[in-house]
């Protein structure tokens, strides 16, 4: 990702800005097969599931929530699967998730048997409106929900931790997002103790928007805040995991990492409950676009389009960032041309860097091409039915043609009223200039 010129920040005024950068790759977490599969209309199965955890894989995701095995038998056997079946390379950790309640969490216990490397993630909801309408308790009660469930997750992982299973914890505040900030701090460092959490046994603290209900620079502040009066900041990593309900997980991750957050839960294409989790594509890419190495491989991003439309039965959107199929096409004259000029100065300047406009990342970058089939309708100026004669069939027009070729085009779109083919243009100059004469 050398290639792309990072943000350069700008004096005004006396002031740079911006102030803070992302400078690096958080920790990724995929919860496709557990928030992402919860929320399918028809949840995978377990060969669907296999597929999908090596397609993790192969990305190099080496934090994955396989699913809830306290709370579906599917789940459960799948856990088993993965850890019986030898799917799991040394240094990825499956993670799994359980709510902060007795039963379900000793059956987790028994579902991650042998495995190497756990990560054991449980959860009870914290805001206001949930211990109001759901849980009638205060906060007293909602706290003592969180730290009996650490307490016994704690004596319970000791065992397996002397037997050798690098076991480690994750807590969420459910619904954190419409938390009092001080509670927050409150019930996370009670957690905390309760883990008997160190610098060098972190317990990862995931502070998920859960449903997204305020703006990513207002989330922002709560976990700059958040993170500044946790007493026990440094036995914490800090992770998101952001939805997508007001349409901004990604801006609320990347808001939350300049705020000091340190891995990311999120999912492909942003599947997940309601609008989904936070879409780990667009964001490890918007890093990589800004000079950042993310540390994962989408090299291939059709194949793994592929996998997932095939798994979840959910088409990805057209205009999906980086995956859509329409992403790396330009509709318009005015682009079209510069996309051209673009082209041409990166071969004339060896320039080591993408410089075309209209195109923020090289297509091949995600195993894709940059279609030399410009569309042609009729939004499009006179130089995109020129380029199409010269990329698709190898006639280079002299420029004094393209205005008058361009209307000739132009006038057929306008008259069939939708988008036409590079063989329908060529058909138009071989009527036009050939056949007429
Ligand atoms: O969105 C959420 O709050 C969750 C928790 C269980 C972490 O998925
Ligand atoms: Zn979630």
């Amino acid at each position: 990702c050398k290639k792309y010129i990072p943000f350069q920040p700008q004096k005004i005024v006396g002031r740079t800005w911006p102030d803070k950068v992302i400078t690096k790759a958080p920790v990724w977490c995929s919860v496709d097969l557990r928030d992402g599969n919860q929320a399918l209309v028809d949840p995978m199965n377990m060969e669907e599931k296999l597929e999908y955890f090596h397609t993790l894989l192969d990305i190099g995701i080496k934090e994955i929530e396989i699913g809830f095995p306290s709370a579906s038998e599917t789940d459960y056997e799948i856990c088993r699967e993965l850890i019986e079946g030898g799917h799991i390379p040394d240094d990825v950790t499956i993670q799994v998730l359980v709510q902060a309640r007795e039963h379900l969490i000793k059956k987790t216990f028994e579902a991650i048997r042998g495995a190497k490397h756990v990560i054991l993630h449980f959860y009870n909801s914290t805001s206001t409106l949930q211990r109001k309408v759901v849980f009638h308790m205060d906060t007293d009660g909602i706290t003592k929900i969180a730290t009996d469930a650490a307490d016994l997750i704690y004596e319970m992982a000791q065992p397996l931790i002397q037997e050798g299973m690098d076991l480690r914890f994750e807590y969420s505040p459910e619904s954190f997002m419409g938390t009092e900030m001080d509670y927050a701090v409150e019930i996370c460092q009670a957690v905390l103790e309760r883990l008997h959490a160190t610098p060098e046994n972190k317990v990862i603290l995931n502070l998920p928007t859960t449903v997204e209900n305020c703006m990513p620079n207002q989330f922002a502040d709560m976990l700059e805040y958040f993170c500044k009066k946790i007493p026990s900041r440094d036995s914490a990593i800090i992770s998101l995991h952001p939805h997508n309900d007001r349409g901004c997980g990604v801006a609320t991750a990347e808001m939350g990492l300049l705020a000091g957050a340190e891995r990311v839960e999120a999912t492909l294409f942003g599947n997940g409950e309601r609008t989904g989790n936070v879409d780990i594509v667009t964001l490890a890419m918007n890093m990589y676009t800004q000079g950042i190495d993310p540390k994962l491989d989408f090299s291939n991003i059709n194949k793994i389009r592929e996998m997932y439309e095939r798994c979840t039965k959910m088409p990805v959107g057209d205009r999906q960032p980086y995956v859509g199929k329409l992403v790396f096409t330009a509709f318009s004259g005015s682009h079209q041309d510069a996309i051209n000029k673009g082209t041409q100065y990166m071969k004339e300047s060896n320039s080591d860097y993408w410089e075309i406009p209209y195109l923020p990342i090289d297509p091949a970058d995600v195993g894709r091409e940059y279609e030399p089939v410009i569309r042609i309708n009729s939004q499009s100026g006179k130089g995109g039915a020129a380029y199409i004669m010269e990329h698709n069939f190898g006639f280079d027009l002299p420029k004094a043609m393209h205005p008058d070729f361009g209307a000739v085009v132009q006038k057929e779109t306008d008259a069939v009223g939708k988008e036409i083919s590079p063989e329908r243009i060529f058909e138009l100059f071989q009527q036009e200039y050939i056949e007429a004469k």
